[in-house]
């Protein structure tokens, strides 16, 4: 079921695979990427983003190649998200396939330099693309630099990268202008997560029909997700669009205790119970039908016998704390939220799911960026689906669950200091 697209060639040992192999298993560019044909080919192929929001790859392609002015690449490979490990994958793994994929979006929108951001605690991912990019030389059709940007949640937003990249702090700014419009130095900014920049790399070479060989009509191609929690061979995986959650886990050596809920799309994402979340689909369709979304890819498994609100009041509060403190619905509105969740599990909380719902719908659509209305996605639906487990604690119950820590959270070195 699981293909080997973006993932052929790894090393088992975690080496990252060299210039001299890279070129081996793919072949190389070709030699001219003419910028109509790439455009007209990734148009054909139906890609779509794989940093969060799924937005069709060819149209922001022609946005920022029909901009006046010297473009850039900005590609994304920060991923804050602490839930989700593919883009550390790649970029640690098959560092070339991201570096051809800038080459062939910086083709695509006439850009003659590109920075490739990571995150700073990500030392292991800076040192690779340094020394892929030393094997590269001259090689490069474009000028490359690897910047290391503050370990935050929010740093990877397409506005706080601009900033953090150009030597700013890490926060989303006002849109218009979007960075297409606006971006580094002022230039209009191709701003791609690294995988979909990895897909670019493997559509320049091997063109849409073969893209479209796996994956549905609608949502074309495989995909990476971080698959975690309660399943036997936890990782990341690459499978076609419109893969069944059940066959995945199943791949992943099944769940290890009867599962009880999934979340799905990280912590921006949805929890679903358990017997709708092995019915759907890896991909927006299916998830979308089942009131959740894919997002980045991230999926957790949550077996019997956890304590959901544990999890949900952790997560809550660290999505608190990595508001970018500038919109007081953020700033205020999370902090209180993640507070009434965690009051949750700790007194009779009469109606405290009440006052939760409440301050959610006024958080949501009221901040300079989308990070409260992805942490109101997260926690309103936990409360529809650990219904039952909130009541019981309202009564004044404890659930007989335990926390096992399945959602992990940063204690971010840097996280006053940004
Ligand atoms: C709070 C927040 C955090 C984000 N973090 C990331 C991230 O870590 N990596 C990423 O690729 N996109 C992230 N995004 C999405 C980016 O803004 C942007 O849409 C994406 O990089 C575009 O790439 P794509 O079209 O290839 O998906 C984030 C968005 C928000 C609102
Ligand atoms: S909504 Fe939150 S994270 Fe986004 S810009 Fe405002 S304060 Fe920053």
């Amino acid at each position: 079921m699981s293909v080997a697209r973006l993932l052929r060639g790894l090393h088992a040992d975690g080496r990252p695979v060299p210039l001299d192999e890279h070129l081996h298993l793919h072949g190389p560019l070709p030699g001219r990427l003419a910028r109509a044909s790439l455009l007209d080919a990734v148009e054909e192929s139906g890609l779509c983003g794989r940093g969060g929001a799924a937005f069709p790859t060819a149209l922001k392609l022609r946005a920022v190649a029909g901009r006046r002015g010297r473009k850039v690449v900005l590609a994304n490979g920060v991923e804050g998200e602490p839930a989700s490990g593919k883009d550390k994958v790649l970029l640690r793994h098959v560092p070339h396939l991201v570096l051809d994929g800038v080459e062939v979006a910086a083709a695509a929108v006439g850009a003659d330099e590109a920075v490739v951001a990571v995150s700073r605690a990500a030392s292991g991912e800076l040192a690779v693309l340094q020394q892929a990019l030393g094997e590269r030389g001259r090689s490069s059709r474009v000028e490359i630099e690897v910047v290391a940007v503050p370990d935050r949640f929010v740093a990877g937003e397409e506005t706080a990268l601009v900033n953090a990249v150009s030597g700013g702090p890490p926060r989303p700014t006002a849109t218009p202008p979007r960075p297409f419009e606006r971006g580094i130095g002022g230039r209009p900014t191709l701003v791609q997560n690294v995988e979909t920049l990895a897909q670019l790399a493997l559509i320049a070479r091997r063109g849409p029909a073969w893209f479209r060989e796996v994956g549905t009509r609608r949502e074309p191609g495989s995909a990476l997700v971080t698959l975690s929690g309660a399943v036997g061979l936890p990782g990341v995986y690459e499978v076609p669009l419109g893969t069944s959650l059940r066959e995945l886990v199943e791949e992943a050596g099944g769940a290890t205790q009867p599962p009880r809920a999934v979340l799905v799309g990280g912590y921006f994402g949805s929890w679903l119970d358990a017997g709708t979340a092995f019915d759907s689909a890896v991909g927006e369709a299916s998830l979308g039908a089942a009131g959740a979304m894919l997002g980045a890819g991230a999926i957790v498994v949550l077996p019997e016998g956890s304590c959901a609100l544990a999890e949900v009041a952790r997560v809550s509060r660290f999505l608190a704390d990595e508001s970018a403190g500038q919109c007081g619905p953020c700033v205020h509105g999370l902090d209180a939220i993640a507070g009434a969740t965690a009051s949750l599990l700790q007194v009779e909380g009469f109606d405290a799911d009440l006052r939760i719902r409440r301050w959610l719908e006024q958080v949501h659509g009221r901040g300079g960026c989308r990070h409260p209305d992805g942490a109101a996605r997260f926690i309103g639906s936990a409360l529809d689906v650990f219904a039952d487990e909130v009541a019981l604690h309202m009564r004044g119950g404890r659930c007989s669950g335990r926390d096992l820590w399945l959602l992990p959270v940063q204690q971010r070195r840097e996280r006053r200091a940004a």
